[in-house]
């Protein structure tokens, strides 16, 4: 009940103040002894993907009493991934900071953190990391699979493909509003290797987690236990001081970043685990991360890449079987919520058996370098592109660039009958990165010209400072750093220059000779400024957003940097 004392000037005051009104909640002077667990409650009408937190709520108090505590559930902002505009990223961080500052601003003494839609869980991370209050994560799980003629659905790998098809004119408008009643058909987050599951995924190889948490799906009545489960943890947890800096470590990001490469996971999440990362003085150096894929094989096979759906990750004993395959590349001795190492917890689960979603180590469904980091005169701070998902005869390419100054000038031109654009040519999509759009869209799956996409072309290589949803799939380069909205040499990119892309050999060039590049830059002018951006929270995102590689993060939020990761293993 001291924590955090409201400033009265006179603290045995603000105690006293503070317990006269907890007391008009109706607690007893012995409930409120009890060590104080919060809860996030980010419920939203607006979130499908939080429709359980309410019910999760209820599992964690029952939890927290049952161990002695006192559960208290208080709000933050949530966010979902179709409700935010003009991106859930550039939210992120406001939901960052109102977690932060209500960790620290009430009298908590661990908190439960409940996320799930891509954004709610590295926002929350971020917050409680900075805040440092004992922290655990508990995600709403995965939404079942769908159906539509006999063929298994999931969001939103195949909301894009049905979504394809309709452009091509394969299917009419009566088949694709069929499509979509059945897309998202339970409550919880997208059940393919999306950024949502992916970040539970990390989250708990990370420690952050209870083990075994990462993929039960939302509407399984397990959920619930491992609901009850987290609220028990937590009260343990506060009696422990275990804070998030004595887990979040950087042996636990080098294990979650080791767990991306190896299911194959959103892109995203690189951004989320610098962001995460930066909190606490550590940076994720993108060339160590693209050395580590190499040897990372991808093992689990969900779509986009694969065929298989999170509740079969589930089916298949979830994120264990992947770590007991990953054991040679993992720390093991990097301490978890459990209070324990994460070698201990996968020592201390079941014994795997006979599955078909996650390969051995040595029988791999990608050999390595699932996302490669790409450098060059056209990315100097570095890209990214899920190789993995890409069609293999695009990852060496020459064409000619399509440009597309805005995503205005991209949704006014990409179908025009008119557009002069080939199968070979290079797409390019300017001023969509962090600053651009502003926030960073998921705008890096550029749509096929439809006059392209109508003869059949299913893709071609893409370029952008944007971003891409885990669940999307092409050969497309994302997070072109730095951006060209700060004047970045994709601003410098015109119709009709060449671009040559050399994933084997990490490479992505502009080929326009520096002088020509030089007299180019002399004439950039910076984006003109639109609505609002010199007041209220978009001022403060546009003047202090980092770069992709430093997560996108406010500069003002960020720990001094300390350590760079992945150290060599
Ligand atoms: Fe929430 Fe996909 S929209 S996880």
């Amino acid at each position: 009940m001291r924590r955090g004392l409201t400033a009265y000037g006179d603290e045995e005051f603000s105690l006293f103040l503070r317990k006269a009104f907890i007391k008009a909640m109706g607690y007893s002077d012995d409930a409120l002894e009890r060590p104080i667990i919060g809860i996030t409650n980010t419920f939203s009408g607006f979130n499908a993907c939080h429709r359980t937190v309410p019910e999760l709520i209820e599992a964690v108090k029952r939890g927290v009493m049952l161990a002695g505590g006192l559960p208290v559930e208080f709000p933050t902002i949530t966010l979902h991934e179709s409700f935010a505009y003009p991106t859930s990223m550039y939210l992120r961080n406001l939901m960052a900071i109102d977690t932060e500052e209500m960790i620290r601003a009430q009298p908590v003494d661990a908190v439960v953190l409940i996320g799930g839609c891509d954004k709610t869980v590295p926002a929350l991370l971020m917050g409680a990391a900075s805040a440092n209050v004992p922290a655990l994560m508990l995600v709403t799980g995965p939404m079942i699979t769908g159906d539509h003629k006999g063929e298994r659905l999931g969001a939103c790998t195949d909301c894009r493909r049905f979504w394809a098809r309709f452009r091509a004119g394969e299917i009419d408008e009566q088949e694709i509003n069929a499509v979509n009643a059945k897309l998202a058909p339970s409550a919880g987050t997208c059940m393919v290797m999306g950024t949502a599951s992916t970040m539970a995924l990390v989250t708990e190889a990370m420690g952050m987690m209870l083990p075994g948490g990462a993929c039960i799906p939302a509407v399984m009545s397990e959920r619930l236990r491992n609901a009850e489960a987290t609220g028990a943890r937590a009260v343990a947890l506060a009696k422990e001081r275990l804070t998030p800096e004595k887990i979040m470590t950087p042996d636990a990001f080098e294990n979650a970043l080791t767990v991306l490469l190896a299911i194959g996971g959103s892109t995203n999440a690189i951004v989320h685990l610098a962001a995460m990362a930066g909190r606490l003085g550590i940076e994720v150096d993108l060339d160590a991360f693209d050395r580590m894929g190499r040897e990372t094989p991808v093992l689990v096979d969900l779509k986009p890449t694969g065929q298989h759906y999170m509740e079969d990750l589930e089916k298949a004993g979830g994120l264990v079987t992947i770590l007991r395959e990953l054991k040679p590349l993992l720390r093991l001795k990097a301490l978890t919520v459990t209070g324990k190492t994460l070698g201990e917890n996968i020592a201390a689960a079941a014994p795997g058996w006979k599955q078909s979603v996650v390969r051995p180590f040595k029988d791999p469904i990608f050999k390595g370098g699932s996302i490669a980091v790409l450098r060059g005169n056209l990315a100097p701070g570095g890209a990214i592109i899920k190789q993995a998902a890409a069609t293999p005869a695009l990852m060496r390419h020459e064409g000619r660039a399509v440009v597309f100054t805005s995503l205005e000038d991209l949704a006014a031109r990409i179908d025009d009958p008119q557009l002069d654009v080939n199968a070979g040519d290079i797409l390019v999509l300017q001023n969509a990165g962090p600053r651009g759009a502003p926030g960073m869209p998921e705008a890096g799956y550029l749509p096929i010209p439809k006059k392209l996409a109508a003869k059949g072309v299913k893709d071609m290589v893409r370029i952008s400072d944007a971003r891409m949803s885990g669940t999307a799939f092409g050969a497309i380069v994302l997070h072109v750093t730095p951006e060209s909205a700060i004047g970045g040499p994709l601003a410098l990119v015109q119709n009709g220059d060449r671009i040559r892309l050399d994933v084997p050999g990490r490479s992505l060039e502009l080929l326009v000779t520096e002088a020509e590049l030089e007299a180019r830059r002399r004439l950039w002018k910076k984006p003109r400024a639109r609505k609002d951006d010199a007041r209220g929270y978009r001022k403060l995102f546009l003047d202090t957003v980092t770069q992709a590689d430093r997560g996108c993060d406010f500069d003002f939020l960020a720990a001094q940097s300390t350590i760079r990761i992945p150290r060599i293993r």
